[in-house]
């Protein structure tokens, strides 16, 4: 029912999200906003499986969503939520995505949309995709962790609904990329999923769907659920590395992969219970390392922005430590799509990425994955020479 769906006429049920609506709670038809979010493809990943040394290696790509990002899947379902409720007015604290994908919800859905962005701290390509879908954006001088905080005392002043993660149908609506990816698998589940972790909504999400098709019995066993961070954003890492989980100390976070620079995650315990759950890892990997990962999933022809990449650094690390076995299933959950940051590519390519900083030496092995553009002058001889070198090179 759920596959044949994909081929109705009928708007929801075009949706990868609103076709499992039966796995999710009820919300009627006429408050349902959707942009046909989801069916987002499953990539083998031939050159990251040879890097990893995991045969069997595939990349969920959430970043094929309409804004390009996983959070559409859960935006649906809240802004539709909002929307039942009757609001005029619906509002977030973003790193980028979570406001693109609200502005463009709250859109379709006839409603007004509150951003509030850390100044300086978010990629262009999303700021720019909340000013085209309308939203109020205001770029306050803090992080990310201060917008959350001045949002949590507006909703009590003003009657603005919330969007951020904390709110349970952003959650539900995030399931289905578990649900969607088990069915893409024929309910055959693959050893382990591997997510990034920031505000820790999206691995609490896929955890949820995970356990409820287990008791549905809809699979036969659970995937290991890990979790990784950027080495300068990981207080989740710490709380489960060195406080076995007992409590989270918040941090002030710094990571190029703007989109995880998250030092006070919301949803932590819930994260923390998915992850005891399914017997999942923590990780943290460092700049040099997402930065490396990324170019080598953009090798691979699929790309992702750096939030996504840092599931292959952290694989790599999970493998080494022996936690992923050569023959074992893996499935990297890409959250984000390329053009979301394209600075971040330009740069890394021209290999100014890291010029200046602590990391410039460890930087110096990442030159194999560089592709710098080259100018030439617009005559035939000059693009064959290019032609003909880059032949002799063994770097492709
Ligand atoms: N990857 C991307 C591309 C993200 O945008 C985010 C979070 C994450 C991973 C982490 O997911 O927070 O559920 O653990 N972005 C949020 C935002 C915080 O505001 O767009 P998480």
């Amino acid at each position: 029912m759920w596959l044949n769906r994909r081929t109705s006429p009928d708007a929801l049920d075009q949706s990868g999200v609103w076709r499992f609506r039966e796995l999710l709670p009820h919300i009627p038809e006429e408050h349902a906003i959707t942009l046909r979010e989801g069916n987002t493809p499953l990539y083998r990943m031939p050159r990251c499986g040879r890097e990893t040394g995991v045969e069997n290696l595939h990349a969920k790509h959430q970043g094929m969503n309409p804004t390009a990002s996983f959070k559409d899947t859960g935006m649906t379902f809240a802004a539709s939520s909002a929307h039942q409720g009757g609001f005029s007015w619906v509002a977030c604290a973003s790193t980028g995505n979570t406001s693109a994908s609200m502005a463009a919800y709250a859109a379709r859905g006839d409603m007004r949309s509150l951003v509030l962005i850390p100044d300086g701290q978010i990629s262009w390509g999303k700021l720019s995709q909340s000013l085209d879908y309308g939203a109020l954006t205001c770029q306050l001088r803090t992080d990310f962790d201060g917008c959350v905080r001045i949002l949590n005392e507006l909703v009590r002043q003003k009657p603005v609904y919330l969007l951020n993660s904390v709110n349970p149908y952003r959650i539900e609506g995030q399931k289905t990329a578990a649900i969607e990816l088990m069915e893409q698998l024929a309910w055959e589940p693959p050893d382990h999923i591997i997510v990034p972790g920031g505000n820790l909504g999206n691995s609490s999400g896929i955890g949820k769907a995970l356990l409820e098709m287990h008791e549905l019995q809809l699979i036969s066993r659970l995937p290991k659920l890990s979790i990784i961070q950027a080495q300068g954003a990981n207080p989740f890492y710490r709380s489960v590395r060195e406080f076995g989980g007992k409590k989270l100390e918040p941090m002030t976070a710094d990571t190029l992969a703007t989109a995880i620079r998250i030092g006070n995650p919301a949803s932590w315990k819930k994260a923390l219970r998915v992850l005891q759950a399914t017997g999942g890892e923590v990780e943290e990997v460092s700049e040099v390392e997402i930065a490396v990962a990324k170019a080598e999933i953009g090798a691979d022809g699929v790309g992702c922005e750096p939030a996504s990449a840092v599931t292959l650094a952290g694989l790599k690390k999970l493998r080494r430590r022996g936690f992923v076995k050569p023959g074992e299933a893996v499935v990297l959950i890409l959250t984000g799509h390329m053009l979301k940051d394209p600075d971040f590519t330009i740069k890394f390519h021209r290999g100014d990425l890291f010029a200046g900083s602590a990391e410039e030496t460890e930087a110096g092995k990442t030159k194999q994955l560089q592709h710098a553009p080259v100018v030439l002058d617009a005559n035939l001889g000059a693009v064959i020479a290019a032609l003909e070198g880059a032949e002799r090179s063994s770097i492709r």
